[in-house]
């Protein structure tokens, strides 16, 4: 038995986050027993910082304003994550384009909410619900240097319904991320290195 240990970054709601802690948090899968060590987010007033209170695990802010470069700012955050020594880093909701100093020192993935590699970067949800497409998507890739860019590890669409509003596309991309997130986590650390 092994212990995988996750660290996931945030900046907002943590929704995912608390969905990840309550679907993987201190369970075993196979032989191995899965821990989220930490949370870390770049906005002090993320909600998800109140998640990880709520479940006991050790929250970390580190503001990007308070340094001078990405670059700078990338430094801190490996130092943090490695801290904690990750099999795996999550960015779950993580509002920040990062550097080469990131992608090439963390193994990490990303959840979007779209069919990539349609609608990359922001606003990812209005511009797929607004677009021609008959579906929609979730989308969880490896983090590499290109934005939103890295290989795809699992995708799955839905059906655009007519009366569709983006209040309810938005709710269908949740609940999909919702259940194809933690699944990926897990058939990453089941993988035979
Ligand atoms: C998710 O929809 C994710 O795809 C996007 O940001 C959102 C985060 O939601 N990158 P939450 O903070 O987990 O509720």
């Amino acid at each position: 038995m092994s212990i995988k240990r996750i660290v996931v970054l945030f900046s907002g709601e943590g929704s995912n986050l608390e969905n990840i802690i309550k679907k993987l948090h201190k369970k075993s899968f196979g032989l191995d027993s899965y821990e989220v060590v930490a949370g870390i987010t770049n906005k002090k007033e993320a909600k998800g910082i109140q998640i990880c209170k709520k479940y006991n695990i050790p929250s970390y802010v580190i503001e990007h304003k308070n340094y001078t470069s990405r670059e700078e700012f990338d430094t801190k955050l490996v130092e943090i994550i490695n801290s904690f020594h990750p099999h795996l880093t999550v960015l779950a909701g993580f509002m920040r384009i990062l550097t080469p100093i990131f992608t090439k020192n963390i193994k990490a993935i990303n959840l979007h909410p779209s069919l990539l590699p349609l609608f990359k970067g922001t606003n990812a949800i209005e511009k797929s619900f607004y677009s021609d497409m008959k579906v929609g998507g979730v989308s969880i890739h490896y983090v590499s240097k290109e934005l939103d860019g890295g290989e795809i590890i699992a995708q799955e669409c839905f059906k655009k319904d007519e009366d569709e509003t983006l209040e309810s596309f938005a709710k269908k991309i949740k609940s999909l991320e919702y259940k194809l997130l933690p699944q990926a986590i897990v058939k990453i650390l089941t993988k035979k290195a």
